[in-house]
């Protein structure tokens, strides 16, 4: 009952954000406007003085397509950017890699673990453009402080070489464009502190692999484009369940493949599949295909994010089918450019009778509402404090498992 409701809620919530859409023109707004639509739609955007004209050059690069700009928005934008960054120039040359970066520290406390403080992430990226044709990533990931068992990762080693304006091939390590959440997992770019069990366990977020993706826009109206990715990644391996298999593990010959589609539709909704196959064990003859939906929408100060994720993994006969799903809703508003309140339910249901080839039987569920209140200083700084209400799952057997976590996050 209680999600029946929670459900209802958020619908009501939505449906009552529809009359904006009516005003969802984007064509005739200029300079700031369309840069604060194209580029706020998944972060804040950016203040124009961030970086020189160079570098923002180099931003657009990559971002430009991902919002779907045409040569025109494209061209109004960076005009805008040029003349709002307060310098022309400075000097950077257009060799010369943007630096960004974020780092953030938490605080969970429950009663089936020790409370502790956690210096979950630091993440340094370099980006650049090193010919009309080619730009790069080169981003840098220390979880947990570092140490022995947490060595500094890749999150991302790229290039991408672009076969016309919006339409690239990606080569290199990369967040795997399966689902929509692992590219929204940055702390300002999720609204909760922790993530969807979903996201977890099925998108495995982060999930990093190295390969090739072809990605890019296709315009079917001026309020309308389809984004995709193709790609071929060395895929999934057989660590104990399908979040132990991942990033960087590749224990077969059998490549994976998988793509990705979104409609983007006046650049507030959206709506995307995606689907990945590829073997898992070591001897390359046991398929694992993942498949997901997402939604997505940003109107008038509220946001809401739906995810569904599927799995189905073959083990060796006679043990059955491995399978999980899931799904999380989400909805947060904006309040008074400052605060924001963010409500999500998410399900997984996660059973795998594998015990052979490295997988372990496992069979999970769990529900939690996560009921979070952020306060933004500015568009890059927040701090979160979030409840989580466990409502079903192994750990609240044992015990009342609720969850407090806060963070405090800065994006530079
Ligand atoms: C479809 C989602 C999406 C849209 C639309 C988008 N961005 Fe981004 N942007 C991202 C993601 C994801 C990152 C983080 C990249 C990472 O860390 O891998 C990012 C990072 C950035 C950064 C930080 C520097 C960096 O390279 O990490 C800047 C600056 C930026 N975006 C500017 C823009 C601008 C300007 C636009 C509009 C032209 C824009 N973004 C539109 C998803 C988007």
């Amino acid at each position: 009952m209680k999600k029946a409701g929670l459900l209802a809620l958020a619908l009501m919530i939505w449906l009552l954000s529809l009359p904006s859409l009516l005003r969802a023109q984007t064509s005739s707004y200029e300079g700031e406007q369309l840069y604060q639509i194209k580029c706020g739609r998944c972060h804040f955007a950016h203040s124009p003085k961030k970086y020189s004209a160079e570098e923002w050059k180099t931003v657009l690069k990559e971002m430009g397509p991902l919002s779907g700009l045409t040569e025109e928005s494209d061209k109004v934008i960076l005009d805008y950017l040029t003349q709002a960054s307060g310098e022309k120039e400075r000097g950077s040359l257009p060799t010369s890699p943007v630096v960004a970066g974020y780092l953030y520290t938490e605080f969970f406390s429950s009663e089936d673990s020790t409370d502790t403080f956690d210096i979950h992430y630091l993440n340094l990226n370099l980006s650049g453009r090193l010919h009309d044709r080619v730009s790069y990533r080169a981003e840098f990931e220390f979880e947990h402080g570092g140490g022995e068992d947490e060595p500094p990762f890749i999150e991302q080693a790229y290039m991408d070489v672009w076969l016309f304006r919006n339409t690239a091939l990606r080569i290199g390590a990369m967040l795997t464009p399966f689902n929509r959440f692992d590219d929204l997992h940055g702390p300002l770019e999720n609204f909760l502190v922790t993530r969807p069990q979903t996201s977890r366990e099925i998108g495995v977020s982060a999930w990093k692999e190295v390969g090739i993706d072809l990605h890019g826009n296709i315009f079917l109206h001026k309020n309308f484009f389809l984004n995709y990715n193709a790609y071929m990644i060395n895929g999934l391996g057989s660590g104990s369940r399908l979040r132990a298999s991942r990033q960087y593990q590749d224990n077969n010959d059998a490549k994976s493949l998988g793509f990705r589609v979104s409609g983007v539709i006046a650049d507030r909704w959206e709506i995307g599949a995606s689907y990945y196959t590829g073997a898992w064990d070591n001897a390359g003859q046991q398929n694992l295909s993942l498949y997901g939906f997402h939604f997505l929408t940003r109107v008038a100060g509220l946001d809401v994010f739906a995810e569904y994720s599927h799995s189905l993994s073959e083990n060796p006969p006679p043990l059955a089918l491995g399978k999980a799903d899931g799904f999380f809703i989400q909805t947060s508003y904006l309040l008074a450019g400052k605060f924001r309140p963010t409500l999500r339910y998410g399900t997984l249901d996660y059973l795998d009778p594998g015990n052979l080839l490295g997988r372990q039987p496992t069979d999970f569920d769990s529900k939690i509402i996560c009921l979070g209140w952020n306060y933004y200083l500015t568009g890059a700084i927040v701090f979160k404090a979030e409840y989580n209400f466990v409502q079903e799952g192994k750990r609240k057997e044992k015990k009342d498992n609720d969850l407090i976590a806060l963070q405090a996050a800065v994006r530079f």
